[in-house]
């Protein structure tokens, strides 16, 4: 016994409604981005304590208003990365046509697993890692999976490097190891590389940090140390992991010594590039990566600089069949033979099971740009971070302060004049910063190094201009009188 269709489904289903909400939502979104470009918004970034915004959205959610009310709401509740005065974390402004891609593949909804889930998506895959690997200076044979984020690629990559190097003898996906391993990474690595090392059981000491010199990139001799420490501590050491670039202040490791070292000592050489890997794209910048060639993995995020909305990860290998290490399973639902290499079941493959229909996303920039433009935005970014450093130099004399040559588009500095005691820059630099976030117009973030609290700003938004960054500093000086007015000392 079954009911007729409810009307509720029906709604749901109908596709003149449909339509209709969507000319409606396209109209927000084109004045949404006019508005944006514009910087026609008094502020880029709508901070509201987190309580507060909590209790908005308790009362709100009560009360429903339609869905185009809902989704006007949160465009403009939330960040607003599309306004060039927007500076803060590492996401990308998306090119908008992803959106309209997002549009499409989510009313599709053909995501992985496997191929008969989603077969265009699944063979788009393919060709596009191998093609993008290619572009990037990887070999022929090289290729790879798309995945939801450089955490899970890292963590993938990192149970790859166990399977092959990681045991003697013995297999670790079938019978776990002894839990001696240990990977190496710079002392400024994202803390995921660390989450991974954990998750397979090496626990805390399993990662061997590697000292950093004055630019934040791995030294040989800290390799060296760090090496000797673990052996020391009787790890096994199985990885090491070049960052390209380091989260917190954009610096480079020298990849080509890493692969040395790694060569050196039969290593499985990973690159965290989740951020900084498309410089590949720049001929301008291409040299900062130079040696990722030679790593057996490498994690790029195409949600940080290249354009696409998150989460969109490229997960290369050197040797593509080495991408089938990570994970051999029976799921005879999905697929009959755990260790054939079916290329098409993805699956096999990647952490995930299902997962969205990536490779559209990556593919409708390929359709409309081309990878030129990943050099170009490369370009555009890490100019800007020359740019605002350039600026923040010229200012010198008024107690700013930078943290280093950027060699990205992320750039630390900081303000504090000559009235606030040393023991109290950190304060000073953290309430400044509250302020500014409070203020809101331009949105810059903080973060620690060494000791020392720094303001940070990640160019990600192409359309950001000289002047942009000007007002940002300006802002900053002009907050920091009234402080100082206030009686910071
Ligand atoms: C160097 C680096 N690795 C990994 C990650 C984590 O990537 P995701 O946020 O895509 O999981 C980040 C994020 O900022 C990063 O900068």
């Amino acid at each position: 016994m079954i009911d007729p269709l409810h009307p509720l489904l029906r709604k749901a289903y109908d596709p003149d409604r449909f339509a209709a909400l969507g000319t409606e939502v396209l109209g927000d979104l084109k004045r949404h981005l006019e508005e944006a470009q514009a910087r026609e918004r008094s502020r880029s970034m709508p901070w509201v304590p987190p309580e507060e915004e909590r209790k908005h959205w308790e009362r709100r959610l009560a009360h429903p208003k339609g869905l185009p009310a809902l989704l006007r709401e949160v465009v403009d509740r939330s960040n607003g990365l599309q306004d060039p005065r927007y500076m803060g974390h590492q996401v990308a402004v998306p090119f908008p046509d992803g959106a309209l891609v997002g549009l499409v593949t989510d009313l599709l909804n053909n995501g992985g697993a496997i191929y008969e889930m989603g077969p265009t998506n699944s063979a788009m895959e393919d060709v596009l890692m191998a093609r993008i690997g290619k572009a990037m200076g990887l070999p022929d044979g090289s290729g790879g999976v798309m995945c939801h984020g450089g955490t899970l690629a890292n963590l993938v990559a990192l149970l790859a490097a166990r399977r092959k190097r990681g045991s003697e003898g013995a297999d670790a996906w079938v019978q776990g190891d002894d839990g001696k391993g240990a990977v190496l990474v710079s002392d400024q690595a994202h803390y995921c590389v660390d989450r991974a090392v954990r998750i397979m059981g090496w626990g805390a000491a399993g990662v061997g940090l590697v000292p950093t010199d004055g630019r934040h990139s791995m030294t040989r001799t800290g390799l060296d140390k760090a090496m000797e420490q673990m052996a020391a501590q009787g790890r096994r050491v199985v990885a090491v992991v070049g960052s390209a670039c380091t989260t917190s202040s954009g610096a480079y490791d020298d990849l080509e010594l890493t692969a040395d070292f790694a060569e050196e000592h039969g290593l499985w050489f990973h690159v965290d590039g989740a951020h900084g890997a498309p410089a590949a794209f720049s001929s301008r910048y291409r040299h900062l990566v130079a040696g990722m060639d030679r790593a057996d993995s490498i994690a790029m995020d195409f949600h940080k600089i290249m354009g696409v909305p998150a989460l969109c990860t490229g997960l290369f290998y050197k040797r593509q069949d080495e991408s089938f290490l990570p994970f051999t399973q029976a799921a005879e639902y999905l697929w009959s033979d755990a260790e054939d290499p079916e290329w098409w079941n993805f699956g096999k493959r990647t952490f995930e099971c299902t997962k969205r229909m990536l490779s559209t996303r990556v593919a409708a920039v390929l359709e409309e740009y081309g990878a030129e433009v990943w050099g170009v935005l490369v370009d555009r970014l890490f100019g800007l971070g020359e740019e605002l450093a350039g600026s923040i130099g010229r200012r010198r004399g008024q107690g700013w302060e930078l943290a280093m040559v950027p060699q990205s588009n992320i750039v630390c500095f900081r303000l504090v004049p000559e009235e606030i005691a040393a023991g109290r820059h950190n304060a000073f630099t953290t309430a400044l910063r509250q302020r500014h976030l409070e203020e809101g117009a331009h949105y810059v973030v903080q973060t620690r190094f060494n000791g020392a609290v720094w303001l940070r700003c990640t160019l990600m938004n192409p359309l950001t201009e000289p002047e942009d960054l000007e007002a940002m500093l300006d802002g900053f000086e002009v907050l920091a009188k009234e402080m100082l007015n206030q009686g910071w000392t």
